[in-house]
């Protein structure tokens, strides 16, 4: 296959660079907190990668890429081609990539050749799939096979039917000893760290007391190990943001405003100014 040249490998003069794995982010418990956001492609992994321990390719791509209302159309292909444009653009942190709905749930066998597939054809460290004790014994077949496993619990936005939308998870006490039992599961299945997203801030606190393993939250309170939020909503790209995203920034106003200028200016040709423009050569014609 033959690569066009944006999709070239990083220059042979930069340093090699060691990346993160799946046991150095494991080993991070109790330590210093784990930064991890979503990418889906080169660019923006190219920056994240320089403060960012996680880089996550997560099938928000989906909703964030392709406008979809849920994760649940996302394919494996999708997954595996936004992976590989994120490992092109990153060399340090450890790239992780969703494994998309219907693509493991089956048995154990699919999901460890829906993984294999996914760590051969993007050189990613690692995947992460949705489910608490019902995927633990797919999570330890898994890890004993030599793929390492973030888990996510919680709010699972693969479930959303079941669920029956996007809601905060564990917000009445009654509903904590599912979830809780849940993160123990996958944790004492071998799962390297464990999502929990739109869980009560208790909840967060009382999973990450107990299990062994680093716990990121996404709206699950500064109680967690880590801290995971999608790119786009933090950069004010995305049109409604939950309530726990804080926005850092307000790309989408910003973007407009330079649409809106190039427009003005290619209608009353004042863009390609002179320094934009090739001249002749002198002597070429
Ligand atoms: O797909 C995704 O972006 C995720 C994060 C929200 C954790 O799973």
């Amino acid at each position: 296959m033959s690569l066009h040249p944006s999709q070239s490998p990083p220059a042979p003069q930069q340093p090699a660079q060691k990346r993160l794995t799946a046991p150095d982010i494991r080993a991070r418990k109790g330590l210093a907190p784990i930064v991890m956001l979503t990418s889906y492609h080169a660019h923006t992994a190219r920056i994240l990668d320089q403060h960012c321990d996680v880089i996550l390719v997560g099938d928000s791509l989906g909703m964030v890429m392709h406008g979809l209302e849920t994760t649940i159309p996302v394919t494996l292909d999708m997954m595996i081609l936004q992976g590989h444009a994120v490992m092109r653009g990153s060399r340090r942190a450890l790239v992780v990539v969703d494994m998309p709905f219907g693509s493991y749930e089956v048995s154990r066998e699919q999901a460890f050749t829906t993984a294999a597939r996914i760590l051969k054809e993007t050189g990613c460290g690692a995947i992460k799939l949705e489910g608490g004790h019902r995927m633990a014994e797919t999570i330890r077949f898994l890890v004993e096979r030599g793929v390492p496993v973030m888990a996510h619990v919680g709010l699972t936005p693969q479930s959303v039917n079941a669920l029956g939308g996007f809601r905060a998870q564990g917000r009445d006490p009654a509903e904590w000893a599912p979830i809780a039992s849940d993160a123990r599961a996958v944790a004492d299945a071998g799962a390297f760290a464990v999502v929990l997203e739109a869980i009560a801030e208790p909840l967060a606190a009382q999973i990450t007391r107990e299990i062994a393993v680093p716990t990121i939250g996404i709206g699950a309170s500064p109680a967690c190990d880590g801290q995971v939020l999608v790119l786009e909503d933090m950069l004010g790209l995305s049109p409604w943001v939950p309530k726990f995203v804080k926005r850092y920034t307000s790309l989408a106003p910003a973007i407009e405003t330079a649409v809106a200028s190039y427009a003005a200016e290619v209608r009353s040709r004042r863009f390609p100014g002179p320094e934009h423009v090739y001249t002749v050569k002198k002597g070429e014609a």
